[in-house]
């Protein structure tokens, strides 16, 4: 594997979801693999668990691990083919991956939408220039449109947790302060549409995903609806696409209770975190029984271990 930015880059989803569960039996088996090894995490964007997931991952199979904040410890960077930099920006993007590419073996990468112009994030501008000029295998720490490695984690975490063949498994839409990427829903959704899930997406009318990640998901606009029988709930915000970028409204009644949990079947919450709390989920769900949320942030560890495992093998 030379590339990690979406469930398009893996042949059998199935097949790595085992190998992360293997590796989570035996975390040190592939220590061997990453010996002088170096993978380089850039972040564009603030991270808790993909940082240090992917960090103890690298580690686990032998290799070293730099971090680099480039949004803060970087030099301001320039995106733009042909500028004139003579403002701000002091580095281009084509010398930056491509000396990043000198130092690391394997490249890590999280770059956020802007949230602003539709088309330009969902070019993937920023991520496929890094991937065009750094010259080596990269793995996507979140992109403006995808959070791979999360939804990897998340179907590891439901292979896990499931008590039946076919589970049924709900996104839905819930309140938030702020407007939010689309990225972790349309890369859930992608996912789920591939898993052997009978998968729903809940969400208020105009919060409507892009419908190339959405293709196979029943889609309702009633939460209750959406909720009945459920095994797994999915909860998270987002802004809309149409228009983009923007919240639309509060809808608080959106908001995840122990009172809807009574019409599932016992399902189990899950968030990919940071969450707000009594914002987006509520105490008493993060609080109790059913809560998946921190099971599921562990689970990143033996995602991205798997994924980067994929890497190491093909390294030249
Ligand atoms: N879920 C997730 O990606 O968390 P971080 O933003 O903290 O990495």
């Amino acid at each position: 594997m030379k590339l990690f930015s979406s469930v398009h880059d893996v042949d059998d989803i199935n097949a790595l979801v085992k190998e992360a569960l293997t590796l989570k039996q035996h975390p040190f088996s592939n220590s061997h693999l990453g010996k002088n090894k170096t993978i380089a995490l850039v972040f564009m964007n603030p991270s808790l668990r993909t940082r240090i997931s992917t960090q103890k991952a690298a580690q686990n199979l032998g290799m070293n691990a730099m971090v680099l904040n480039i949004d803060k410890e970087g030099w301001a960077l320039e995106l733009q083919d042909g500028a004139v930099m003579n403002g701000t920006t002091v580095e281009h993007i084509r010398e930056a991956a491509a000396v990043m590419g000198e130092y690391a073996d394997i490249i890590g990468l999280r770059s956020f939408p802007g949230l602003v112009d539709r088309e330009l994030d969902y070019s993937e501008d920023i991520f496929n220039k890094f991937v065009k000029y750094c010259g080596v295998p990269v793995v996507s720490l979140e992109s403006a449109t995808r959070h791979p490695l999360q939804s990897l984690a998340d179907l590891v975490t439901i292979e896990e947790l499931k008590t039946k063949a076919r589970p049924k498994v709900v996104l839905t839409w819930a309140p938030h302060v702020k407007a939010l990427p689309q990225a972790v829903p349309n890369s859930f959704a992608e996912w789920m549409c591939r898993a052997d899930v009978d998968f729903t997406i809940a969400h208020p009318k105009g919060y409507e995903l892009n419908p190339e990640f959405t293709h196979g998901a029943t889609i309702v606009h009633d939460q209750e609806t959406a909720l009945q029988d459920a095994d797994f709930i999915y909860v998270k915000n987002w802004s809309a696409y149409e228009p983009y970028g923007k919240v639309l409204g509060n809808f608080e009644d959106w908001l995840l209770t122990n009172e809807r949990l009574k019409i599932t079947n016992d399902a189990k919450v899950m968030h990919c975190l940071p969450v707000r709390r009594n914002v987006e989920l509520s105490d008493e769900i993060l609080d109790g029984p059913n809560s998946a949320v921190v099971h599921e942030a562990g689970n990143r560890v033996w995602a991205a271990q798997a994924v980067l495992k994929r890497m190491l093998e093909e390294l030249d």
